[in-house]
Formats: C-alpha cells, sequence, structure tokens
C-alpha cells in the first residue's frame, strides 16, 4: 500500500470511527452542581439570627410567616441551592425545623443562617435571645415538608 493509499484510509477511518469516539462528550453528571457539592452532604455549624424577609436573591417573595432561610455567599453558591430545603437543629434546645433557601446573606459566616421570624421563633420562642447556635444540613433536591 502506497503510503498516500494509506494516508487516504487512515484519514477515512479516523473521520468515521475514531473521531467521534475521542470528541464524543466526557460524561457529565446530570446535576454539576450535586457534583461541585456546595456544602450539600456536610452537615453545617453556625449561628442564627433572623431577618424580616422581602424580595429574596433567589428571585421570589417571601414574608415574616414563611419558614425561610438566607445562606452564607459561600454556600449561596451563586443560586444554586436556591429553593432547598434545610433541616436546622437549635443545639441549644434540640428543638428543630425544615426551612427553605430563598436568599443570600452576605454578611453570614459559612454555616450561619439569617431567618425569618417564623423559623426562628420555630426554635427559639422568644425573638429578643437574637441568636443561638445551629446545626443543619440539606435535604434531598425535590424534597418537601
Ligand atoms: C417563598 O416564596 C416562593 C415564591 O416567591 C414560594 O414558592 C415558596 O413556597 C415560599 N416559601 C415558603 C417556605 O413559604
Amino acid at each position: 500500500m502506497s503510503f498516500a493509499r494509506f494516508f487516504f484510509v487512515f484519514a477515512l477511518l479516523f473521520a468515521t470511527v475514531l473521531c467521534p469516539v475521542f470528541t464524543s462528550p466526557i460524561p457529565v453528571p446530570e446535576d454539576l452542581a450535586d457534583a461541585q457539592d456546595l456544602g450539600r452532604r456536610t452537615t453545617h455549624n453556625g449561628q442564627a439570627t433572623y431577618f424580616y424577609p422581602g424580595d429574596g436573591a433567589c428571585g421570589g417573595y417571601n414574608g415574616s410567616g414563611d419558614r425561610i432561610v438566607a445562606i452564607s455567599q459561600q454556600i449561596w453558591a451563586g443560586g444554586h441551592n436556591c429553593y432547598l430545603y434545610v433541616h436546622i437543629t437549635n443545639t441549644k434546645t434540640g428543638k428543630s425545623v425544615y426551612s427553605q433557601v430563598v436568599d443570600e446573606c452576605p454578611e453570614c459566616s459559612s454555616g450561619s443562617l439569617d431567618m425569618s421570624p417564623r423559623t426562628f421563633k420555630d426554635l427559639d420562642s422568644n425573638l429578643d435571645d437574637g441568636v443561638f447556635p445551629i446545626q443543619w444540613t440539606f435535604m434531598p433536591k425535590g424534597w418537601r415538608p
């Protein structure tokens, strides 16, 4: 076989068989956010504070009576964790509650949550306490209370 012919056959083989193999996409996980974790498999520790909600960074509106929280910028992760539910425990009293992530809290340290009065009061009946220690985890995507 002449070189030219060999090259032609190789080129044909490359174009029809090998090239599609090389360029087929590397399998990408269904949910890139899950693959990157974004704090979803971690138990977080921090402080609870409260604020009066309104228009949230996730794009919706919630009131003080909604069980919602704002999470740190780090875990908010550009909105990847928006609308997931979290299970929060007041580590002082043992009380726990489910609440929905609807906002970002730029001034919160990584594991801290800024809560609606409703979420805060479910965990500590006295708003005047202002702050208490918490431990929390994300619920799986799609989970609803
Ligand atoms: C927060 O508001 C959004 C709409 O803006 C709504 O879909 C969601 O159910 C509310 N969350 C809670 C816990 O009430």
